[in-house]
């Protein structure tokens, strides 16, 4: 190789500027550095039920055929999903997991002369599909701690940032890494001021976990406003996070563009026979999400009799605020086999996301905490 060559260098400016996503640390990395087994990963959102035994014979099934191409329209998953939603298959674009959506999203309506809004502790992917583009990122400072949604989306500034060249306003709901929530009437609002050249994009990945809270789907909006786009994901409630699923409800015309610039295969066969099945079995999604909820109560109660605050959360995890030793504490839960997310990619230093797991699990994450709080 020429000492002196730097191949990455010719990429374009704004992709090399880029600061990647930081995804949570996979348990075999864990059990590789410590030698470590029985390691619990509390820090990727993930559904410890899984899947609907349905949905795994499907995928099971679909393995038969491994060898064939998957449909490229994903016709059947699409009939499937416009049944359950009651929409055409025309809104509809299928995605790699909702991710490979937002990142459709940006390259079909993002330039440099265009920007985005997005509030601070929004998804982070928001961020980094914007800056790929080279489009001018504006993040609106989230709701302050004691506001009655905390850390959560100030709707009423987002709207106010829209400039003439903002294409798309990215809204979590509920969002992550905070697990708030945007009243309904909040979402409406903004979406009754955004210009009609601006997209919303309502994130709706853990829309399943939030229903309990109150926080309302936005299918109900899409006729009245085709700036409107909604995007979804079997990688949650449905637990298909590893099956790479997501999907697109929007106007037809933002479908069809989508669609256009998608890579022809970008949802595999096995993935598409488990998300079909995984819709058919409503129950076991719900059973699953009932429990978590369960589990996100008790593990909350607990972690507020520690002194500890938590974010109020309508999705499977819960941010709580640790404290300047945040960092410290996350490392001393590795030693002990107990994987959470620390947050200072976010600038929430302070804090650390700990999804919810299964009983056992969080039993011991509570049990091993009080003592490597101090
Ligand atoms: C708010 C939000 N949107 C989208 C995603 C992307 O999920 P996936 O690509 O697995 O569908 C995530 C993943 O954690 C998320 O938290």
């Amino acid at each position: 190789m020429q000492a002196r060559a730097h191949p990455g260098r010719l990429a374009v400016a704004a992709v090399r500027a880029l600061a990647p996503y930081v995804p949570g640390k996979p348990a075999s990395a864990l059990e590789r550095e410590f030698g470590m087994r029985e390691v619990a990963k509390l820090a990727s959102n993930e559904n410890p039920y899984g899947p609907s035994p349905r949905s795994l014979e499907a995928m099971r099934a679909s393995l038969e055929q491994i060898w064939l191409y998957p449909d490229g329209e994903s016709h059947d998953l699409k009939q499937s999903l416009a049944g359950h939603l009651s929409v055409e298959p025309e809104q509809l674009t299928l995605g790699n997991g909702s991710n490979d959506l937002l990142v459709l999203l940006a390259e079909a309506f993002l330039t440099p002369a265009h920007s985005a809004v997005y509030s601070q502790y929004g998804f982070a992917i928001y961020r980094i599909v914007t800056q790929a583009t080279g489009a001018r990122c504006i993040e609106v400072p989230a709701l302050p701690r004691s506001a009655a949604m905390p850390l959560g989306h100030d709707l009423v500034a987002m709207r106010n940032a829209i400039d003439a060249d903002t294409r798309v306003v990215f809204i979590a709901n509920p969002n992550n890494p905070t697990g708030t929530w945007a009243p309904p009437a909040g979402v409406k609002a903004l979406l009754e001021r955004a210009p009609p050249t601006t997209l919303v994009l309502l994130d709706e990945a853990y829309l399943e976990y939030g229903r309990e809270r109150g926080t309302q789907d936005g299918l109900a909006w899409l006729r009245e406003h085709p700036n409107l786009v909604i995007v979804r994901t079997f990688s949650k409630a449905y637990g298909l996070a590893g099956a790479r699923v997501g999907y697109a409800v929007s106007h037809p015309e933002v479908a069809d563009v989508l669609n256009r610039l998608r890579p022809a295969f970008n949802v595999n066969s096995v993935a598409q026979a488990g998300a079909i099945a995984a819709l058919a079995d409503q129950r076991h999604m719900r059973e699953a999400v009932g429990a978590t909820l369960q589990e996100l109560r008790r593990v909350e109660a607990a972690l507020q009799r520690l002194g500890l605050w938590c974010a109020p959360s309508a999705c499977n995890f819960v941010l709580v605020r640790i404290g300047t030793q945040a960092g410290e504490v996350y490392e001393r839960l590795l030693r002990v086999g107990l994987i959470v997310r620390p947050l200072g990619s976010y600038g929430l230093d302070e804090y650390l996301r700990v999804s919810i797991g299964l009983p056992q699990q969080n039993d011991r994450l509570l049990r091993e905490l009080p003592a490597l709080l101090r």
